[in-house]
């Protein structure tokens, strides 16, 4: 019986690509995959987000009633304007990518379509938990001890 709740857990661990990353190994992936300072933006801001967004989560979605819209993964990223979920009323797929990629432990992809999301005219400001828990803030602990 333990062994086949075992063999379970490993199956599932299997199935399910999302990950939850540790602080600093986001960090360390972030400026890896060229984040830091990107658009002028600090990795900081970065790890900031996706505490707020995801508790830096890649499985994490929120569906939002009001324009029937998702948001997925690490950055939350939204279905009505950069990903494609196929069944989000008049959306635009800016990022040119499947939503479901934004939910992989490898977030490759993520970063990629974040990138898209900050090169247009409101940059950063696209993140409401950017302006509500990282604008004006100290950022400096959520980069502390990673050597980054
Ligand atoms: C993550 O995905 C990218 C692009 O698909 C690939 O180049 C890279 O090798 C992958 N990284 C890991 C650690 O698997």
């Amino acid at each position: 019986m333990k062994g086949l709740l075992l063999l379970g857990l490993l199956l599932l661990s299997a199935t399910v690509q999302g990950k939850i990353y540790g602080r600093c190994e986001l960090a360390r992936t972030l400026k890896e995959l060229g984040m830091d300072g990107y658009r002028g933006i600090s990795l900081a801001d970065w790890v900031c987000i996706a505490k707020w967004e995801s508790g830096y989560n890649t499985e994490a979605t929120n569906y939002n009633p009001g324009d029937k819209s998702t948001d997925y993964g690490i950055f939350q990223i939204n279905s009505r304007y950069w990903c494609n979920n196929g069944e989000t009323p008049g959306a635009v797929d800016a990022c040119d990518i499947s939503c479901s990629a934004l939910l992989q432990s490898n977030i490759t992809d993520a970063v990629k379509c974040a990138k898209r999301v900050v090169r247009d005219p409101q940059g950063i400001r696209a993140w409401v938990a950017w302006r509500t828990h990282c604008e004006n803030h100290d950022l400096s602990e959520y980069v502390e001890g990673c050597g980054v």
